[in-house]
């Protein structure tokens, strides 16, 4: 066992995904409230810096028309050293999000009680799913009037595919809203509002079997619907078992009030008990555990133009093995090349604090002189081994791409590759023809913005964008035995290539994917692309 052992067991690394305005943020302020300081950078103390700094930064972000970036929070809690992956809740999300969910050891899902599940949060948690890791579901804003308790449960389960198995259970909703019973205490948490933006920790407490102080205390037509829907609950839900928590199978599910702050440390507590410590991560040399191995890490994301004043790129690392130094000699093993990581920092909302170390579990941003790609590894300067790469995950919108002056093919060629290396969109040619026409796909329509700008901006080339109409692409998995000039799909199918000459299908609609495979025994598509 290695002397940082326990410093990597207290890190919990993990992601909060939600669809706008269900609740994230302001579930987030209150984790930092119970961490006691803020570690924005060190300094920033108080829930309403925090949310300032964070929605300052975007701002700044949107301005300069960078898509809307993720950030990092840490904190410490009950012992634990906690991380939390901000995946940002705007609505034209990109495929960072996506990529932040791959530094993730679980996932926190966020869910507007009067809304349930919502499209983005579908979309996301496809990715949590694909990765088999944990997610914890907090449904969020009973203190408003609530669509009914087991129509929500349902909803998670029908539209994710996962069962779910709730914690607590809520008691009415909206003004109704007389607070949660806890299944494991066998009692009743009556609401109250009062504690407003301060810690839990005085609400009462009513046991269940306490039937006449329960009936006085949520009134009795609450008491008996509460002890009917138990009944039924007992009857029909799924019973808890932490392997198949785990295994990513089963959400445990909390009910309550970020606003009011009503249930969130509970659910705090119950999901640091449960989640994983960080996990081991798939190489070419196996599997990596984060205690036995020295230091190792991933680039799951790169940012550019940081810093206003400098064109420069920082590229966010998670350690996945060992400990950090910042003194260390690391190997980025793709670069073929020994080098000091320049500059590591942990980056914070809108601050930037220089580190020293860091341990299996924690995110680095390192200053990027324009060598790392995303799904880059590091390691010790004697090894060599690489992570599983990040997957390319299926754009959804289409668009031709011309540069207007004719003359600035140049520029317009190395811009729009720098960028796609950088992550921002990807980029597809017609498959017959050569790079005359380039084809631009990205996750969130923000992005065909970003990239106009950008290139304005950076590269001092004008471009016109042409959207196209296909929706959906498909990589092809078994490219070498398949015949692609022959293939045939239907009248609106696309053939492309990526700019490694990876064949993909681009379609309109999904009955198009579904006629194509008929018409193609053979053929096997896939929805992301494991590089
Ligand atoms: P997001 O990050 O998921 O997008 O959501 P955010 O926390 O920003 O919350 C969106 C809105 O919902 C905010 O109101 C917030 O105050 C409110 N909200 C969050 N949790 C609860 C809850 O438990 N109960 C109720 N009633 N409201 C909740 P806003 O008016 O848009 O912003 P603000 O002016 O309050 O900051």
């Amino acid at each position: 066992m290695s002397d940082y052992t326990e410093e990597i067991n207290r890190r919990r690394t993990f992601a909060i995904i939600s669809h706008p305005d269900a609740g994230k943020t302001t579930l987030t302020e209150k984790f930092l409230l119970y961490g006691g300081a803020i570690n924005l950078a060190g300094s920033v103390k108080g829930k309403a810096t925090a949310r300032h700094a964070v929605s300052d930064w975007m701002e700044i972000e949107k301005e300069r028309g960078i898509s809307v970036t993720s950030s990092v929070l840490q904190f410490e809690y009950d012992g634990y050293c906690i991380n939390i992956l901000d995946t940002p809740g705007h609505q034209d999300f990109s495929e960072d999000t996506y990529r932040t969910l791959m530094a993730a050891d679980s996932a926190v899902m966020v869910i507007d009680a009067s809304k349930g599940v919502e499209a983005q949060t579908r979309k996301l948690f496809k990715v949590c799913v694909m990765r088999k890791i944990p997610i914890f579901t907090f449904i969020n804003k009973l203190d408003r009037d609530a669509n009914d308790t087991f129509d929500l449960l349902d909803d998670i389960e029908k539209e994710l595919g996962i069962a779910t198995c709730p914690l607590n259970w809520p008691i009415g909703s909206g003004k109704e809203f007389r607070g949660v019973y806890d299944r494991e205490k066998e009692c009743v948490i009556s609401y109250s509002d009062t504690e407003k933006g301060t810690k839990e920790g005085t609400a009462t407490e009513i046991p269940l079997k306490e039937e006449e102080l329960l009936r006085e205390a949520i009134g009795g037509g609450a008491a008996d619907k509460l002890l009917e829907e138990l009944e039924l609950l007992d009857g029909a839900g799924a019973v808890f078992d932490l392997d198949e928590v785990q295994a990513g199978r089963l959400t445990p599910v909390c009910f309550g009030s970020a606003l009011t702050n009503f249930g969130v440390e509970i659910f705090l507590k119950h999901f640091l008990n449960m989640t994983t410590t960080p996990l081991p991560r798939k190489s070419d040399i196996g599997l990596i555990e984060p205690a036995s191995h020295d230091f190792s890490a991933f680039v799951f994301k790169i940012q550019a133009n940081m810093n206003k004043a400098h064109r420069d790129r920082i590229a966010f690392m998670r350690i996945c093995s060992g400990r950090f130094d910042a003194q260390m000699e690391v190997r980025h093993v793709q670069g073929g090349r020994v080098m000091r990581l320049s500059q590591p920092q942990q980056i914070m909302a809108d601050e930037r604090k220089i580190l020293s170390e860091a341990y299996a579990g924690d995110i680095i941003g390192v200053f990027d002189p324009g060598i790392f790609s995303i799904g880059d590894t590091l390691c010790g300067p004697k090894e060599k081994f690489r992570y599983e790469g990040i997957p390319t995950f299926a754009p959804e919108h289409f668009a031709r791409v011309r540069q207007l002056d004719t003359m600035k093919r140049k520029q317009f060629v190395k811009g729009i590759e720098q960028i796609a290396q950088e992550g921002a969109i990807q980029i597809f040619q017609e498959f017959n023809t050569g790079l005359e026409e380039i084809i631009v796909g990205v996750v969130g329509v923000l992005q065909f913005d970003v990239l106009k700008y950008r290139l304005e901006n950076e590269y001092n080339v004008e471009i016109r964008l042409d959207n196209l109409p296909y929706e959906h692409i498909r990589w092809i998995e078994n490219k070498d035995e398949i015949d692609i000039a022959r293939l045939s799909g239907t009248s609106d199918m696309k053939k492309v290539k990526d700019m490694k000459g990876n064949p993909l299908l681009l379609f309109v609609n999904s009955w198009s994917i579904g006629m194509t495979i008929e018409r193609n025994k053979e053929l096997i598509l896939t929805e992301f692309s494991k590089n």
